[in-house]
């Protein structure tokens, strides 16, 4: 444990420029390879007092419990303290007060804003509004930065590299903005995407533009079959989310079109690890859970080392300087 002062190490965030956490898309390759090597110094040593004297303020305009959880508890790790809500209902935007208005009341009272908001580009918004720095918690079915940099992190745990991967990503690919993140993230390190969804939930043109554009190879499929996972490196499972359905009839014939079962697994690749940024509904068995491939729980516990990076860096704190201080 460290007693470090912030204030001496670093500038005021104030005279700093915005160093806010919008998109993965922002990050080079070499920021990401940075942001690894720091989630690695913070597993090794989760606690110290980085942020001492600072305060992280948490608004979630939509549910979470790991987002939130795990960037507060990298909050507490690294001695800053939480204020926020998980609840809009209960704040004055269900007065009417906009997001603008509430951002800048929030940074009169914080050093760094997580926010997960319903509305796309919220998070690239607010981080126009303020000088403090804004983290992407998730904005609507665009991307979740933090998210991608503990999937990441996990990816290059178990694989020992980001480089030449197969990496396959099932299920609601239209709205769910982890697989868009990692995907653009991904753009890289070369790796052959599969993307596996029922034709309601394929990934959007828009992304398969962008890979076309980065030279990232794909297939589709339709099928989820134990043939087609067969030279996986990555199965990235996800929920059909029914909250951003407008018709919920189509939910229903969708919600259950993928279940991963522990038999899927026998002809898997040793090297397969199965991700998901959880929470889980209907489309992992609980069999799968006891599958050494299995790694879902560890991701979400490798969120508290990346998110404890990301709250460092936004704030202008060097890997070197954590180096130094952890050691
Ligand atoms: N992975 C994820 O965003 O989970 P929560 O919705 O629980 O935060």
């Amino acid at each position: 444990m460290c007693n470090f002062t912030l204030s001496k190490r670093t500038k005021n965030v104030n005279e700093m420029e915005n160093r806010s956490l919008v998109t993965i898309a922002d990050h080079s390759k070499e920021k990401i390879l940075y942001m690894i090597e720091m989630a690695k110094q913070f597993e090794k040593h989760p606690n110290s007092k980085l942020l001492e004297g600072k305060v992280v303020a948490t608004l979630f305009f939509e549910p979470s419990t790991r987002t939130r959880l795990s960037f507060e508890t990298a909050a507490n790790r690294l001695g800053a303290r939480v204020i926020g809500f998980s609840d809009p209902k209960a704040t004055s935007s269900s007065k009417g007060e906009t997001l603008k208005d509430t951002i800048k009341m929030v940074s009169n009272y914080a050093d760094i804003i997580v926010m997960r908001h319903y509305l796309e580009g919220a998070a690239r918004y607010a981080s126009e509004v303020t000088n403090i720095p804004i983290v992407n918690a998730g904005d609507g079915s665009n991307q979740h930065p933090s998210q991608t940099m503990l999937d990441l992190y996990s990816i290059y745990k178990t694989q020992g590299t980001l480089e030449n991967l197969n990496i396959f990503l099932v299920g609601d690919l239209k709205y769910g903005r982890t697989v868009h993140s990692l995907l653009m993230a991904m753009r890289h390190f070369n790796p052959t995407f599969h993307f596996i969804a029922p034709d309601e939930l394929k990934m959007p043109e828009e992304y398969k533009i962008y890979c076309r554009e980065q030279g990232i190879n794909y297939v589709e499929h339709t099928d989820f079959t134990e043939e087609i996972i067969a030279d996986a490196d990555i199965l990235y499972m996800t929920r059909v989310q029914r909250e951003r359905f407008t018709d919920l009839m189509e939910y229903e014939r969708v919600k259950n079109v993928y279940i991963l079962r522990n038999k899927m697994l026998d002809q898997t690749r040793p090297n397969l690890c199965i991700l998901h940024p959880l929470p889980r509904v209907n489309e992992i068995a609980y069999d799968v859970d006891e599958n050494p491939k299995a790694y879902y729980f560890q991701q979400a516990q490798n969120g508290v080392y990346a998110r404890e990076a990301i709250l460092c860096d936004v704030l202008g704190i060097t890997l070197d300087q954590v180096k130094e201080i952890l050691s």
